[in-house]
This record gives C-alpha cells, sequence and structure tokens, in this order.
C-alpha cells in the first residue's frame, strides 16, 4: 500500500504524520465512496490516494498545495483554481498557489468578503452553479481570472479550524458538480489542511491596519413611486488608517450613495456607522456639519471651485473653516500650483483645476479624503499627473483616501480594492505591492 510504501522512507516524526494522515484517511474514505457501481468512486480514491503519497512525500508544502490544486482541476474537469491561505494577523487571505489563466501577483483578499472569504469565515463549501445568478456572492476571481461561470469552494479545515479554502473554478463540460465530487473536494481539502497543520506551514501579509471608520449591515433605501428603492443592502466594510481604498462597480450600483454615506454627506435607512470608535449611525444636523468639515475632504468629478477667487484664495475660503487647517500655500504648493497660485479658475486647465480641488481638501488637514470620480473629466495624461497626488498625499501625509472609479486600471495603486455588486461588497482584493500612478496605462 502507498502508505507502508511511504512510511518506510520516512523518519519517526514524519512517520507519527503518516499515521495521523492515514487515520484521517480512513475516515475521508467512508463505505459510501468505495461501492463498487460507482465507476468514479474507484477513479476517486486512487486520487485520494495519490493525494496523500503528496501530501506525506513533499518536503515543500507549496509545492504539494500546487500539485493536489493541479489534482483537483485535473479530475473534474475545471479551468482554473487557487488555494487560498488565512494569514492570522491581518485576516487576510492569501493565494498561495494558482492554476489556469490567472494573475494573482501581489493580490490578497479579506476574510469574510466574496466566496473565498465566506467559506473561509464559514467553514461551510460553496457550490456556485451559476455565478449570474444574484445570489453570487462575488470572487477576486471576476477580476484576476477567466469569467466565472461556476465555481466549487471548499474549507481548508484541519481538526479545530479552518485555514483557508480551495477553490476551482469553470467546469469545462456541460455538467456541473455532483454530490460526489463536491465530497472528494472536502476530503482533498481536510487531508490537505492536516498537513498544512502538521507541517506548521503558515503565510503573513503584516500587521493588521488600526480602523478608522467602520459600516455594519448598512442599508440606504431612496423613496421610488409608491415604494422604496434599496441601494445599498448591508454593507459591511471597514476602512483603515492610512490607506489608499478604490471602490470600483458599474454605474448605479451605489457607489456615490455609499461614499455620501461614509462622509456624512447623507443619512443612513439602517445599520452601524462607526468613526474613530464613535457611533455615527443617526448624528444630528450639527454633528454631521462639524464632522463633515474637521474630518473630512472632499473631491468631486466637477472642480467646484469659485471662479472669482483665485486658486490661493479658493483654497484659502476653505482653510477659514477650520480649527487647524494647513496654510493655504502649503496645500497649493503640494500639488504643485505654487507658480499658478494667483491664477483664476478660468485661466487653469482641467487638471489644474482638479489639483486645486485636492488642495481645498487637503488644506483641511483631513483625516480622510473621498474623490468621486476625480479623474473622469481629465484625459489621460493629466489623469495621472492627479493621481500622483492622491498617491503622495496618502504616502507622505499618512491620510486615508476613499476614491471612487469606474476604471479598473485606476484600481492596481490602490491598497485595497473594494467591489460593489448587487448593493453589497463583492470583493475585497488587496494589493499587497501597488502600482505606482506613472505605471498604470489605458
Ligand atoms: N437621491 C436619490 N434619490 C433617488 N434615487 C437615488 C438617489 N441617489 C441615487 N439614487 C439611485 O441609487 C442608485 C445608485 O446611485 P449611485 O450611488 O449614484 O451609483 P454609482 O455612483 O455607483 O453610479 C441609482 O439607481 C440611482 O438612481
Ligand atoms: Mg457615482
Amino acid at each position: 500500500m502507498v502508505f507502508n510504501k511511504a512510511g518506510e522512507k520516512k523518519n519517526v516524526a514524519n512517520s507519527s504524520i503518516l499515521m495521523y494522515n492515514y487515520n484521517w484517511f480512513m475516515i475521508c474514505i467512508n463505505p459510501g465512496i468505495l461501492e463498487e457501481r460507482f465507476v468514479k468512486s474507484k477513479r476517486f480514491v486512487s486520487v485520494l490516494f495519490d493525494l496523500l503519497q503528496q501530501l506525506l512525500e513533499t518536503e515543500d508544502m507549496t509545492d504539494a498545495l500546487s500539485g493536489t490544486l493541479e489534482m483537483l482541476i485535473r479530475v473534474l474537469n475545471c479551468e482554473a483554481g487557487a488555494v487560498w491561505l488565512l494569514a492570522r494577523e491581518s485576516d487576510f487571505l492569501l493565494p498561495v498557489v494558482s492554476a489556469g489563466p490567472v494573475n494573482f501577483t501581489n493580490i490578497s483578499t479579506e476574510n469574510g468578503v466574496g466566496v473565498e472569504g465566506l467559506v473561509t469565515r464559514d467553514g461551510t463549501t460553496s457550490l456556485i452553479s451559476d455565478a449570474t445568478s444574484a445570489d453570487y456572492p462575488g470572487s477576486v476571481f471576476d477580476d484576476c481570472g477567466p469569467t466565472v461561470r461556476n465555481m466549487l469552494c471548499v474549507p481548508l479545515r484541519n481538526l479545530t479550524e479552518v485555514v483557508g479554502c480551495i477553490q476551482i473554478v469553470n467546469r469545462k463540460d456541460a455538467g456541473g458538480f455532483d454530490a460526489e465530487e463536491v465530497q472528494l473536494c472536502e476530503r482533498v481539502a481536510a487531508l490537505a489542511a492536516l498537513t498544512i497543520e502538521e507541517k506548521g506551514f503558515s503565510v503573513s501579509a503584516g500587521a493588521k491596519k488600526d480602523v478608522l471608520i467602520s459600516l455594519r449591515g448598512i442599508i440606504k433605501e431612496f423613496p421610488s413611486g409608491e415604494g422604496v428603492l434599496r441601494v445599498l443592502k448591508g454593507i459591511d466594510l471597514d476602512i483603515y488608517k492610512n490607506e489608499f481604498v478604490i471602490i470600483l462597480g458599474e454605474s448605479g450600483c451605489g457607489k456615490s450613495t455609499l461614499v455620501n454615506i461614509i462622509g456624512g454627506m447623507d443619512h443612513l435607512t439602517d445599520g452601524t456607522l462607526t468613526i474613530d470608535g464613535k457611533d455615527f449611525s443617526h448624528p444630528t444636523e450639527k454633528e454631521l456639519t462639524r464632522f463633515r468639515r474637521e474630518y473630512m475632504g472632499f473631491v468631486f468629478q466637477q472642480y467646484n471651485l469659485m471662479p472669482n477667487l483665485t486658486a490661493q484664495e479658493n483654497v484659502q475660503f476653505i482653510a477659514d473653516l477650520v480649527k487647524e487647517p494647513m496654510p493655504a500655500e502649503e496645500a497649493i504648493a503640494k500639488v504643485g500650483l505654487t507658480e499658478r497660485a494667483n491664477n483664476y479658475p478660468s485661466m487653469l486647465s482641467g487638471g489644474q483645476q482638479q489639483r486645486v480641488s485636492i488642495a481645498r481638501a487637503i488644506v483641511k488637514n483631513p483625516k480622510i479624503i473621498f474623490a468621486d470620480e476625480p479623474t473622469a473629466a481629465l484625459d489621460y495624461q493629466t489623469s495621472i499627473e492627479v493621481l500622483e497626488v492622491f498617491e503622495q498625499i496618502v504616502q507622505t501625509r499618512g491620510s486615508t483616501v476613499v476614491m471612487i472609479t469606474h476604471n479598473p486600471e485606476i484600481a492596481r495603486m490602490a491598497n485595497r480594492v473594494v467591489k460593489l455588486r448587487n448593493g453589497v461588497v463583492s470583493s475585497i482584493r488587496i494589493n499587497l505591492h501597488p502600482a505606482q500612478a506613472k505605471e498604470l496605462v489605458w
């Protein structure tokens, strides 16, 4: 038998792993799967034996997981897949290995969000037969791999906890995954999880950041005819100190509505909004005004400058509203407009006007800057210049920037990309090494 052969080669420590896994393996192959009448079952048993051998003989856990994933993809005739592991300190999921036409380089996702995050958090298998259906929770795959048609995602569960998940995507033949195949994947994942535990394999994505804004179950409805239009259907999201977050999603999916609520420009219908530990779910108008003025900077697609004030006067006007602004000249300098400080908006290009509006946002020394499609009206070169200003603000001032865009290329420069779909967060992608603004091309 495979395990005897493998066992003879192993030292004492490894043979304990062997027995451990062997015991588990015997639990895994229940009589149902061994019944002769299932032709497929026989094949599955041999897959499990092969896998056991691979897992036991490997010195390199990444290789073993890669082999495991490839085996599942081959046996179940799928197009792509990934193995995700939980990085404990940050609560991020890292793709340890992937297969097929995907690009997960530098990418991670958040525990509890999207298929991968939900399977890992809840420890329950997710079988998606149609990824266009309304109840598909979304996935990082949607951004970084082939168009998802169907998916099977199983938890990597050892004896005590869930350490990640295995995901396989797009079955090539017409049929979906049957119950037996789901079971096979679950058992393969159990074997892999036990081996991961036994070998003490772990991943790291750095420390968890401090939460600045926290949203839980945010619902927003607008009156519509006789009834209501529910635009946000339960948004759970944390925004951290000193990060660049980009919110992506199709037109009309609720991006501006969400940012208006976080930014104190609109009231939520239900849910909890916490800012710096304080509950801001139902603020008074006075609290809202103070909070917008002191905490927040805003940049919109339209520059909203006052035409009869110079660039610097436009910035000074805002600085005069708050307690501890930075000097207006400094804000103008930070956006590279010192030479143009005395120009009126009509004398400035679109990009320069947008930089004045960014200077107006940063002059307040806000904790957080919201930018709603700030480059939508600008050409490529000017957009890059404006994006470089935001990049600088995050890197040198320790601010948080939350930017809405529908341009996926811009998302490459974010620390995190939050995707909205059907009024909920469908995926959160973490760029472990964000691109620089000047590297973006569209
Ligand atoms: N004040 C409002 N009253 C009624 N419906 C609104 C209001 N604001 C937004 N909506 C509706 O909410 C949905 C989301 O809008 P929005 O947040 O602006 O989308 P996005 O910014 O993603 O393009 C749209 O269907 C829009 O018509
Ligand atoms: Mg919008």
